[in-house]
């Protein structure tokens, strides 16, 4: 067990360079195994989710080996088994895209039902809903899910909700499939255009991804692709915040600024001062912060990746802000963690209601779940006193050396293991 430890208020300053995407990582990583072929896929971030599911997909007979810490070759051209076990993936929820993976290749898969972070239902209906219109058979029984087809063919799915990781899966099993698919309603996040890269540079033909419209003209093989991840949007928001939080003058590298639009307006409103360059962002926060609402939304909305961080930046700023979550049922459950540090917020189901403080004062919390963590560490670097975090495990899972990272920008951070 790990604990950060976090001597707060140090006005950050200086570069930080973001890792490549989480949740683009997790998607290429099963998209990987649809070839029979060798892929090499470049800018994974070191995180706890990728070496789970490199694990993963090695207990179902592919090989993998990491070249250096952020490169990993994957030859799937010894896998024999579609079942993925629920000792291999429960920590990860990113494991479903086993499923259209494996669906795609093979024509049937068995993977357990997914676990990873927890703040609510997280139904994958949808991502049914696309198995079966491309003519899979789907069952749920003992934990474990199972896609069995005689053969796919291409068809035309309107998602009742705009869903990323449906999106994906659809994708992921639609590659081979006869004819067309249409997906309607498509998620566009980056790390959807990601993945769509990915697989075309493999031989797929896909159009539209980044619309809500993605065509998939179904082909016979894929093969071996070296491909770089795209940075992770969440990691440098994360970071964005951290400056805005501690008064300080931040260049965030490594970034598609694109990608940081929604978070880039919410700080501007909020009087920091933000300057774009072709892949880096600075971030400069000199005046007093005021309030802002902010209201989640798929692609190109605010991220809710970046709500509960931003809840940690509203408890400091100069007013009252409302946080309306619209994405997941229930992702205001680290709240308790952060009043606990002095923050005044009130929830009402989807809305937390936040009266700026002057001061969060350190204390003894606990990360609930990935996002929720990084919250923790925003606050506790604006707290007087100390914060000491517990649960690291959860931010260890989407944050590549999170307390280096902050260190070199002056943070007064360390991590203790017990
Ligand atoms: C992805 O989860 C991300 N995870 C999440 O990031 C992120 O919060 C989420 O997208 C939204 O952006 C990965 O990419 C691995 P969804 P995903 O399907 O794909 C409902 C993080 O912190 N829904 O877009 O699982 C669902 O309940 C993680 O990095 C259905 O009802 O999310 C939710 O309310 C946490 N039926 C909404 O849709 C379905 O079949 C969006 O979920 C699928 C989803």
């Amino acid at each position: 067990m790990s604990r950060l430890i976090i001597n707060g208020q140090k006005r950050l300053e200086g570069h930080v360079y973001i890792s490549g995407a989480k949740n683009a990582a997790v998607a290429i990583i099963p998209a990987a195994i649809i070839s029979n072929d060798i892929c090499v896929i470049e800018n994974l971030p070191v995180i706890e989710d990728v070496i789970i599911l490199s694990k993963a997909i090695e207990k179902i007979g592919a090989s993998c080996e990491f070249r250096d810490e952020h490169t990993l070759i994957i030859d799937s051209r010894n896998i024999k088994s579609c079942y993925a076990a629920y000792d291999s993936i429960k920590k990860i929820r990113a494991s479903y895209y086993l499923l259209g993976a494996l669906l795609g290749r093979f024509k049937k898969a068995e993977v357990a039902l997914p676990g990873g972070c927890n703040f609510g239902v997280r139904p994958i209906d949808q991502h049914i809903k696309g198995f079966e219109a491309l003519g899979a058979k789907v069952t749920v029984e003992h934990g474990m899910i199972k896609a069995i087809a005689s053969k796919l063919v291409g068809a035309n799915i309107f998602l009742d909700i705009v869903s990323v990781g449906a999106t994906i899966n659809i994708m992921l099993a639609a590659v081979f499939a006869e004819g067309t698919t249409i997906i309607e309603n498509a998620a566009k996040e980056p790390h959807v255009v990601d993945t769509a890269n990915f697989l075309n540079m493999m031989g797929a033909k896909i159009k539209g991804a980044g619309t809500d419209v993605i065509r998939i003209l179904g082909v016979e093989n894929l093969h071996g692709a070296q491909y770089s991840i795209i940075p992770d949007q969440i990691e440098a928001g994360t970071y964005m915040i951290s400056a805005a939080i501690t008064h300080g003058d931040v260049m965030v590298h490594n970034i598609i600024p694109k990608h940081m639009d929604s978070l880039s307006a919410k700080l501007r409103e909020m009087n920091c001062n933000v300057e774009e360059g072709d892949d880096f962002i600075r971030v400069i926060a000199k005046d007093k912060l005021s309030s802002s609402n902010i209201k989640t939304m798929t692609y190109p909305g605010f991220p809710t990746d970046l709500q509960p961080q931003m809840t940690a930046l509203l408890s400091v700023a100069n007013g009252t802000g409302v946080i309306t979550e619209t994405v997941w049922e229930n992702r205001f459950q680290y709240i308790a963690e952060l009043k606990r540090l002095g923050a005044n917020i009130k929830v009402d189901n989807k809305i937390a209601i936040i009266n700026g403080t002057k001061n969060l004062t350190g204390a003894q919390v606990c990360a609930t779940d990935l996002r929720a963590g990084a919250a923790l560490v925003i606050a506790g670097l604006a707290a007087q006193g100390q914060t000491e975090i517990d649960n690291v495990k959860y931010i260890d899972r989407g944050y590549e050396q999170i307390e280096e990272k902050f260190r070199m920008l002056g943070a007064d951070i360390k991590r203790v293991d017990d």
